[in-house]
């Protein structure tokens, strides 16, 4: 049962920094999740939202700020927004990454920056999986190098999750954890696919997706899995 931290430990720390990544390792996380958008001057930037309204004490969209402006804004007063590589430098592949794409224009940079660790840093394609809503982009990731593992994500169909799952060679699929069953985990787990759900976060919710044989799980705290 692979434990994997949603935005980093994001029950402990501001989600998708450093010291949430640094938090998940901390708890013996399998795997980190975490979002990825574009700045202005095409750096991976790692937020959830396109916008650093939420997160931070400025607003605008993140694809307006080059990286040294989306710098100067602060998370909860004293944390930066990191960028992609500095996740991957920080994790040092001490456990696996799962990069969601949340447009599509990110997904050449993203296959562009894991082969450079695979081929620079030794690390290899099992420290990765790229997912996304987008399937063109998971179809384009697919595309430029069919060797990284990709996880489809869904919030609606689990059957049109398996087929696009298979019509692309995933590695995964990435279920929101209310559509699950013992009888549809079972028939993508026999199609050869992990399922790893999201988000589950009680303690219930996670004895119940346990019970279903999910072959890991992403949650807020990866602790109580
Ligand atoms: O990747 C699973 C989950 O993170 C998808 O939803 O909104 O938390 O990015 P969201
Ligand atoms: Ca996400």
């Amino acid at each position: 049962m692979l434990k994997i931290a949603h935005r980093g430990a994001k029950a402990y720390e501001p989600e998708n920094t450093l010291q949430a990544f640094q938090k998940a390792l901390e708890l013996n996380s399998d795997g980190i999740e975490l979002d990825v958008h574009l700045s202005a001057d095409g750096h991976i930037i790692v937020m959830h939202d396109d916008t650093i309204d939420k997160m931070t004490n400025a607003k605008g969209a993140v694809n307006t700020f080059t990286l040294s402006e989306l710098k100067s804004f602060l998370i909860a007063d004293k944390h930066q927004i990191p960028t992609l590589n500095e996740v991957f430098d920080l994790v040092d592949k001490k456990c696996f990454i799962n990069v969601e794409l949340k447009n599509a224009d990110t997904s050449k940079q993203v296959v562009s920056l894991i082969e450079e660790y695979i081929n620079k840093k030794g690390w290899n394609y099992e420290h990765f999986i790229i997912s996304s809503f987008d399937w063109n982009a998971l179809k384009e990731v697919q595309d430029l190098n069919p060797n990284i593992p990709i996880g489809v994500l869904t919030e609606e169909n689990i059957d049109d999750a398996l087929a696009f799952a298979e019509s692309i060679k995933a590695k995964a699929i990435h279920p929101d954890f209310q559509l699950l069953n013992a009888e549809n985990v079972c028939k993508m787990q026999e199609k050869g696919f992990w399922v790893l759900p999201w988000t589950v976060n009680t303690e219930e919710d996670i004895q119940k997706v346990k019970s279903y044989k999910v072959n890991g799980i992403i949650s807020d705290n990866p602790d109580k899995i």
